[in-house]
């Protein structure tokens, strides 16, 4: 913990993705950890090969952080943000935002732009068990870049502090290029895991996915294009192919948020896609019929 007693780095929503980055940012910076109530100090075992007792107490007295990573669910983020900066006492100086789907990103920039913000898309994976522990699931590429002119200057520093801290990151441009290549993914694969109940594996082949993939991907590559971020269908098919295959035997976070009765974030995904096909006047029948699907599913 550096003289101030301002941690490195705070962790706003400690759950699978945040605990991953504080964990692994704790071998060479101070990480403070932030729940719904304030400042949390938990224990947690960390399981990747060897189990690891690690347990976070710091309280920073009204503190921020100096880099606050912002790791709850999209629908959560604009609130826990919002929440843990009426309880410092000033800003932190950066603000980077791990949420999948597109939509919350705009939502905290519409409030926050004062503040230098990033955004991250990562395929690291992962998840906690029933017990609490921790469990890396799956090593992957982390997309780190700014959503504000001010955010561009802690890119390469953040990104450095990620690449020390053993993610493979790279500095992005344009991060909304990343957050959309992934969307268009999950938007094939999420929402069909769920009204299927099935592993990402047993879509393929299934005739109710294979009937609706070309006509999502035809829909997904018509908004995405029109909305800057190039793709075409017949692209965006073989990726969402490609990871269901590689992924084989893994429930989607989507199923699993919908098998522990949690809400899911099927509105910054297929949610979102309808509402950027609204917005420039292109109909998105499939992408609607998914998103309704699983908020009915879910309600
Ligand atoms: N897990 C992954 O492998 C992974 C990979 C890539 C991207 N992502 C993305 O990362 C984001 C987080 O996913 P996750 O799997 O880590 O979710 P998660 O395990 O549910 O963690 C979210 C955490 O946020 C906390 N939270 C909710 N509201 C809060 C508030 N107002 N203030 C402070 N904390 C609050 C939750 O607390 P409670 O437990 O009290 O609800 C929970 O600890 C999602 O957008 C996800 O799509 C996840």
């Amino acid at each position: 913990m550096s003289a101030s007693n301002i941690a490195d780095y705070g962790i706003i929503g400690p759950g699978s993705i945040g605990l991953l980055w504080a964990v692994k940012l704790r071998a060479a910076h101070s990480v403070a950890l932030w729940g719904r109530s304030g400042p949390v100090g938990l224990s947690l075992e960390f399981m990747q090969g060897e189990t690891i007792s690690e347990s976070f107490t710091f309280e920073p007295r009204g503190q921020a952080p100096g880099t606050a990573l912002v790791t709850t669910k999209a629908y959560d983020t604009v609130r826990a943000l919002d929440g843990a900066i009426k309880r410092w006492r000033q800003p932190p100086r950066a603000i980077v935002l791990f949420q999948n789907g597109v939509g919350s990103q705009d939502e905290v920039q519409q409030r926050f732009d004062h503040i230098p913000l990033l955004a991250v898309s990562t395929t690291e994976g992962a998840n906690r068990t029933a017990d609490g522990a921790l469990v890396h699931a799956g090593s992957g590429l982390t997309r780190l870049g700014p959503l504000n002119a001010s955010g561009a200057a802690w890119a390469e520093k953040i990104g450095a502090d990620f690449c020390a801290a053993g993610f493979d990151t790279r500095l992005e441009t344009d991060i909304r290029i990343a957050l959309w290549e992934k969307l268009l993914i999950n938007a094939g694969i999420n929402a069909f895991t769920v009204l299927l109940d099935c592993p990402n594996g047993a879509l393929l082949g299934h005739s109710f996915f294979e009937d609706r993939l070309p006509p999502l991907c035809y829909e997904l590559a018509v908004v995405s294009q029109a909305s800057g971020y190039p793709a075409t269908a017949e692209i965006i098919e073989a990726r969402i192919r490609t990871v269901a295959e590689k992924t084989a035997g893994n429930i989607s976070s989507m199923l699993q948020d919908v098998r522990s009765g949690r809400p899911t974030e099927i509105d910054v995904i297929n949610g979102a896609v309808v509402r950027a096909g609204i917005a420039l006047g292109i109909a998105t029948p499939v992408n609607r019929m998914l998103a309704d699907a699983v908020a009915a599913r879910t309600r």
